[in-house]
């Protein structure tokens, strides 16, 4: 049986999202925006691009919600990305306006659907989600931690020219600043990171990890980074649909894991067919421990935030 996937907001995410998807050859894909022509136009050209590449997937467009009927899967991309100078927290007022709304709209239309949120500021959003579309928690999966995990990939990658295949690493933790590369857990075929990298270099990936959105929007100086956050959202989706218990960092909503209750927060989930299946928990150590503290607080005042702005 096809499955179906909608990813609402055409913009750069979301359309590189079905891309990544089409060529997956997963679903059939929808893509929504409030511009009028735009998610028509990419989804036409997408469409025209498949029979070069050899896969059978249908992509439509639309203004409208009614496209989106009978998802599995929904992707919220809507949204203001920022722009140089800002934090992903800046966005909250304007962004939550938009989230309510595409979850309240597809939610009607596709009642048993997995929600996969990218929307920044991203703990706080998934956390909207959940709440507005009063959805079961595993039913909702913010994406960061595969993002920041590959970011930290890459940069190993780069520094000992080996495939990133072999580049294991683990960021917790919420999508901001103050995000939690554990080191200690990662490596590279199964050799610790802090076994092959001078203490240095290893600390200077972590902090370009850290502030890796951001050294992407001051590059591109509008809008933010899209083929990777992307990528990690097709792969999300992949495990869903193919029910494949596939073990990621991603936001998920806590209820008491790693000492913290009522927050979405990056740590390592299993997903399948009915999103997330499981939440692990790591031992961590003590300056482990308070580095995920430090992250949730951040989260934590977002959050909190948003539930004095909008009624639930
Ligand atoms: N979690 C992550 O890892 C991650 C990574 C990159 C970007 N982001 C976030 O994702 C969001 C989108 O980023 P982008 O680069 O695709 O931005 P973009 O500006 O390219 O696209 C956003 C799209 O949302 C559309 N939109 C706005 N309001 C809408 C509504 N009510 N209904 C439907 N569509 C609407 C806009 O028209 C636009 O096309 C931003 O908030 C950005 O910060 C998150």
């Amino acid at each position: 049986m096809k499955h179906k996937v909608s990813i609402i907001g055409a913009g750069m995410t979301g359309s590189t999202t079905a891309h990544w998807l089409a060529e997956r050859e997963i679903a059939d894909l929808v893509l929504v925006d409030i511009v009028e022509g735009m998610p028509q136009g990419k989804a036409l050209d997408l469409q025209e691009a498949l029979p070069v590449v050899g896969k059978d997937v249908k992509v439509v467009g639309s203004n409208r919600y009614e496209a989106t009927a009978d998802s599995d899967v929904v992707v919220i991309t809507a949204g203001l990305p920022r722009k140089p100078g800002m934090s992903r927290d800046d966005l909250l007022t304007t962004n939550a306006e938009i989230v309510r709304k595409a979850v309240q709209e597809t939610i009607q239309l596709s009642p048993d659907a997995i929600f996969v949120v990218l929307t920044n500021p991203l703990d706080t959003m998934a956390y909207l989600a959940m709440k507005v579309g009063k959805l079961p928690p595993e039913r909702v999966i913010g994406q960061a931690g595969i993002l920041d995990s590959a970011r930290m990939r890459a940069f190993v990658g780069m520094e000992l020219n080996v495939s990133v295949e072999n580049i294991n690493c683990y960021v917790l933790g919420g999508h901001g600043d103050e995000m939690v590369p554990l080191t200690r857990h990662s490596n590279v075929a199964g050799i610790p990171l802090r076994d092959i990298l001078p203490a240095n270099k290893l600390e200077a990936i972590v902090s370009r990890t850290r502030k890796g959105g951001g050294e992407i929007v001051s590059l591109l100086k509008t809008g933010s980074a899209y083929y990777a956050p992307a990528a990690a959202v097709a792969q999300m989706v992949e495990a869903i649909l193919k029910d494949k218990k596939l073990i990621v960092p991603a936001s998920a909503y806590l209820q008491g894991e790693y000492g913290l209750k009522d927050l979405f927060f990056g740590v390592p989930v299993q997903l399948g067919s009915q999103g997330i299946e499981k939440i692990i928990e790591y031992k961590l150590d003590k300056e482990e421990q308070a580095m995920l503290l430090k992250s949730a607080e951040a989260v934590r005042q977002t959050t909190d935030a948003l539930v004095s702005l909008v009624k639930f």
